[in-house]
C-alpha cells in the first residue's frame, strides 16, 4: 500500500518512521487541496491533518486517481466532505481519541498562564523588568468553570478543574454519568453555564449548530469579566464579537489554541511577513488574549497513538477487515 503523507511536519516525522511492512510512505510537506491533488497519482491511500482540505473537487481528483482510502491523523473531520467521498465510495478514517488528556491539560495550561499573567511575565523578566504591577491574578479555588462539551476531553477538563477546588458546571446533550456520580460537575443549561461561570471552556465539535455559539448574543449572558478557553476549533467564536467584548470588558480575557481563519496561518512561520488577517493582528494586540497555534493535542504520547491508530486504520482497510474508525456523511448525520 503506498501512502502519500501530505502536510508533514517535523514533530510527527520520527512516530512515522517504522511503518509497519506492507506500507510505503512519501512524506510531502505541501497540504493536501484541489492544486495539490494530483501529487496523489501512484498512490493507494492519503493520510491528511487538519490542515488538509478535502473538498468535492479534491476528493474527485483522488477518485480519479485511483486512491482508495483517506486516512485521517486527526479526531476531527470537518475539513472533508463525507458526501463527496461516500460518493466516490472512498473510505475515511480518522483517529477518535489519540490523548484526551494532552488537550485538556494544555486548556488548563492556558487557562493557568492567562490567569496569572505567565505570558507577560516571562517577557517581562527577560527583559530585566521584575515589576509586578499589572499582573495581578485571582485564585481558581472556589471558582466557577463551565464546560460546554463533556465528551473524552471536557470531561477531563472537568476533573482536573474540579482538582482545582472550582465548581464545574456542565452542558452537553449527552451527559456524562462519570461526573455526576463522581460530583466533578453539575449539568444545567446553556444560560444558567453562561450566567453562572467565571471560566467558560470550549470542548465541543464544530456543527452548523455549534458554529459562532460565542458570539454577542452569548457574550451578553455571561457574567462580566469571565475567562473564554478556545481548545476546540476556532469556528465555535465569532472573533469580531470577541474582540469586542474584550474592548468593552465584557470578557476579562481569552486563551485560544485555535482560530477560524487559522488555515495557512497556523503551523507555519510567518515571522518575516506582513500579517493579513486583521482580526488576528487585533486579538495579538490584547495583553489578555493568550494564543497558541494549535498545539493542544502535542505530546509524545499523543503523537505515538496518532501514528499507531493511523497504522492499525490502514491495515484494517488494506487486510479486508472491519473499519472501526469510519465516518461517513451517513454516522456524521446520526451522531449530531
Ligand atoms: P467528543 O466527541 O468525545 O466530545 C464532544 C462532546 O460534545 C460530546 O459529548 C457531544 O455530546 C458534545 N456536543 C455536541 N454538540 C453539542 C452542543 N451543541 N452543545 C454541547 N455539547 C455538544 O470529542 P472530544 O474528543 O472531546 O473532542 C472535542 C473537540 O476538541 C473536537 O471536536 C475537536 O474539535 C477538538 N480537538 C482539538 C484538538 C487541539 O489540538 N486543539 C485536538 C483534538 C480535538
Amino acid at each position: 500500500m503506498k501512502i502519500a503523507f501530505f502536510s508533514t511536519h517535523r514533530f510527527e516525522k520520527s512516530f512515522f518512521a517504522e511503518n509497519p511492512p506492507g506500507l510505503s510512505i512519501s512524506f510531502f510537506d505541501a497540504a493536501l487541496n484541489r492544486q495539490t491533488a494530483p501529487l496523489t497519482q501512484g498512490f493507494d491511500c492519503v493520510c491528511c491533518f487538519v490542515s488538509d482540505q478535502l473538498d468535492s473537487a479534491t476528493i474527485e481528483i483522488l477518485h480519479r486517481n485511483k486512491i482508495r482510502l483517506i486516512a485521517l491523523r486527526s479526531a476531527g473531520y470537518n475539513n472533508v466532505d463525507l458526501a463527496a467521498a461516500d460518493r466516490f465510495k472512498i473510505p475515511v478514517v480518522r483517529v477518535p481519541a489519540y490523548s484526551p488528556h494532552a488537550v485538556a491539560e494544555h486548556a488548563s495550561a492556558l487557562l493557568l498562564s492567562l490567569n496569572r499573567k505567565i505570558h507577560r511575565a516571562f517577557m517581562r523578566v527577560r527583559d530585566l523588568n521584575f515589576s509586578l504591577e499589572g499582573l495581578v491574578g485571582f485564585d481558581l479555588y472556589g471558582k466557577t468553570v463551565g464546560v460546554i462539551g463533556t465528551g473524552r476531553i471536557g470531561s477531563v477538563f472537568a476533573r482536573i478543574m474540579k482538582g482545582y477546588g472550582c465548581a464545574v458546571l456542565a452542558y452537553d446533550p449527552i451527559q456524562d454519568e462519570g461526573l455526576i456520580r463522581d460530583s466533578v460537575a453539575k449539568y444545567v443549561g446553556l444560560s444558567e453555564l453562561y450566567g453562572q461561570s467565571d471560566i467558560i471552556s470550549l470542548h465541543v465539535p464544530l456543527l452548523p449548530q455549534t458554529n459562532h455559539m460565542i458570539n454577542k448574543a452569548s457574550v451578553a449572558q455571561m457574567r462580566r469579566g469571565a475567562l473564554l478557553v478556545n481548545t476546540s476549533r476556532g469556528a465555535l467564536i465569532n472573533a469580531s464579537d470577541l474582540i469586542e467584548a474584550l474592548k468593552s470588558g465584557q470578557l476579562a480575557g481569552a486563551a485560544l489554541d485555535v482560530y477560524e481563519e487559522e488555515e495557512g496561518i497556523f503551523f507555519k512561520d510567518l515571522s518575516d511577513q506582513i500579517l493579513q488577517d486583521d482580526l488576528l493582528a487585533r486579538l495579538l494586540t490584547f495583553p489578555n488574549v493568550l494564543i497558541t497555534s494549535h498545539q493542544a493535542f502535542l505530546t509524545r504520547e499523543a503523537l505515538a497513538k496518532i501514528a499507531e491508530i493511523t497504522f492499525r486504520n490502514i491495515l484494517d482497510f488494506e487486510q479486508g477487515r472491519g473499519l472501526p474508525n469510519q465516518v461517513s456523511a451517513e454516522t456524521h448525520l446520526r451522531s449530531t
